[in-house]
C-alpha cells in the first residue's frame, strides 16, 4: 500500500494519479508506503538471489514487471586505489554491469511497468545519454514506442548508438539537457507520453536499490555513500530507500550521503558550500563527463535534504581529476567506468586529502555507468595501437625484446 506525498507541503495522491510534481505546490512527489503493511524480513530477502527485484514488497509494481534482470550489480573493494589513499574499506558498487550499462536500469524497470500499470501507451524522457539508452531498451522489451530528447552534439557515442538501435525516436535539439528537460515535461503534459526523467517518482524507486544492495553486500552500512550528481535523482532515491529500511529496523543508522559534481557544472556543491535553502542553477554547465552537464537538477529539493540530514557534504572535481580516476579505476583496479562515474571516486580522493573524510571510514562510491558509453573520451586519454607489419620480428621490436 503506497500513496504520492508531495515532499513539501504533505498532499497526498492515490498512486495511480498521473502526476510528476504537487498540483498544490509544484514541489517534487515521493512514492509513500505505508510501511506498516509491509510483511518482509530481512531474511526473507537474503533467501532470494541478489537483485532489484528481491526488494519487491519496496517497489510499487503490482504485477509481472517489464525486466532485463538488472540490478544484483557487483560491489568491488578498491584495494589498490583504497591503499594509496590511505582508505582500507573503499569500495565501488558498478551500476555500469546492469543492461544497458547504467543505473538507469533500475529506474527503467520499475518505471516502464508502471507506465504499463497505469495504462500508459507511450513513453518519453530527455537525457544526456544514459537515461535514453535505457528508456528505449525497456521501451522495447515492453513493446510500446519510446521518444527521447538529447542536447545535440553533447551525448557520448555509445549512448546513442544504444537509444537508435533499440528503436527509440531520437530527437537531438539545439540546446543543453536543462531545456530538453523542459520541452520534454510539456510535450507529455500536452500529449500524454509517460515522463520517465527522475522527476517521475516511480523511476526513483527502482533505483533505490542501488542502497539495499550495497548494505546487503557489504554486511553493514557504509559510513558513507558517494554518487555523482546530475540531475540529483540518484542520491536522492538511494537516500530515501534507507530510510525506509531504517524506519523497517532493518538497519539502525543512515551513511553520510555524499555527492560530487563537475566543477563546470556545480549547482548542488554551490548550495552545499554556502547553505542556500534553494539551488541557483548553472547557467552553462560544461564537463567532460557529459552525463552529469546539468545546470538546474530537477531533484535538487531531495539531493540537498539527503546531504544535509545525513551529515554528508558534496564537492566538486575538475575534468582532469575525472579523467585521471577513470584511468587508476581502469588500470588500477581492472574497472572501466565512464567520466560521471569516476567522479565519485575522484571526489572521495579530494575529500580525503582536504580532511573531510576519515581514513577509517567505510565508503561505497556508485559507479554509475560503463566505459564503453564514451569510447572517444577513452581513445583520446590512450596511445593509439601500434601498427606493425605482420611478422615476428616487428612484433618483438614494437615489444622492445
Ligand atoms: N552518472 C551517470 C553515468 C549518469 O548518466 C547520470 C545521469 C548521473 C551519474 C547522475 O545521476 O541525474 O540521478 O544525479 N544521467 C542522466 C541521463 C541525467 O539523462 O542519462 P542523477
Amino acid at each position: 500500500m503506497y500513496r504520492l506525498v508531495c515532499v513539501s507541503c504533505g498532499a497526498d495522491y492515490a498512486p495511480d494519479a498521473i502526476l510528476y510534481r504537487c498540483s498544490r505546490c509544484g514541489h517534487l512527489l515521493a512514492v509513500d508506503y505505508d510501511l506498516d503493511t509491509i510483511a518482509v524480513s530481512r531474511a526473507d530477502w537474503n533467501a532470494r538471489p541478489l537483485s532489484l527485484w528481491r526488494y519487491r514488497e519496496l517497489l510499487p509494481v503490482a504485477g509481472a514487471p517489464v525486466t532485463l534482470q538488472e540490478g544484483g550489480t557487483p560491489l568491488y573493494h578498491l584495494t589498490r586505489i583504497g591503499e594509496d589513499l590511505g582508505l582500507p574499506r573503499l569500495y565501488a558498487k558498478h551500476e555500469g554491469m546492469n543492461p544497458s550499462g547504467s543505473f538507469k536500469d533500475r529506474g527503467m524497470t520499475v518505471g516502464v511497468s508502471m507506465a504499463l500499470q497505469l495504462g500508459m501507451t507511450s513513453v518519453a524522457c530527455a537525457s544526456t545519454g544514459n537515461t535514453s539508452a535505457s528508456l528505449a531498451a525497456y521501451a522495447a522489451k515492453a513493446g510500446i514506442p519510446a521518444v527521447v530528447l538529447l542536447p545535440a552534439g553533447k551525448v557520448a557515442l555509445g549512448k546513442v548508438a544504444q537509444a537508435l538501435m533499440h528503436g527509440a525516436k531520437v530527437i537531438a535539439i539545439r540546446g543543453n539537457f536543462d531545456r530538453a528537460l523542459e520541452m520534454v515535461q510539456d510535450l507529455c503534459e500536452s500529449h500524454g507520453l509517460y515522463l520517465l526523467n527522475s522527476i517521475n517518482p516511480y523511476r526513483l524507486e527502482g533505483q533505490k536499490t542501488i542502497g539495499f544492495e550495497a548494505i546487503d553486500q557489504l554486511g553493514d552500512v557504509p559510513d558513507r555513500m558517494v554518487l555523482p550528481v546530475g540531475n540529483a535523482g540518484n542520491i536522492s532515491a538511494v537516500h530515501k530507500g534507507l530510510i525506509e529500511l531504517l524506519r523497517l529496523g532493518f538497519i539502525d543508522r543512515l551513511p553520510m550521503m555524499t555527492g560530487i559534481q563537475a566543477a563546470g557544472s556545480r549547482p548542488v556543491v554551490d548550495a552545499i558550500e554556502q547553505g542556500l535553502a534553494e539551488l541557483v542553477p548553472a547557467r552553462d554547465p560544461e564537463t567532460v563527463a557529459t552525463a552529469i552537464r546539468i545546470g538546474a537538477p530537477v531533484n535538487a529539493e531531495k539531493a540537498l535534504t539527503a546531504i544535509r540530514s545525513t551529515g554528508g557534504t558534496a564537492a566538486a572535481v575538475t575534468d582532469e581529476e575525472i579523467l585521471a580516476m577513470q584511468r587508476d579505476l581502469a588500470r588500477k583496479e581492472g574497472i572501466g567506468v565512464e567520466p560521471a562515474s569516476a567522479a565519485s571516486v575522484a571526489g572521495v580522493k579530494k575529500l580525503v586529502e582536504a580532511g573531510v573524510i576519515d581514513r577509517d571510514e567505510s565508503i561505497v562510491c556508485v559507479v554509475t555507468g560503463h566505459l564503453l558509453k564514451d569510447p572517444e573520451t577513452v581513445i583520446r586519454q590512450c596511445e593509439p595501437p601500434i601498427e606493425i607489419d605482420a611478422d615476428v620480428q616487428s612484433l618483438l621490436s614494437a615489444l622492445s625484446l
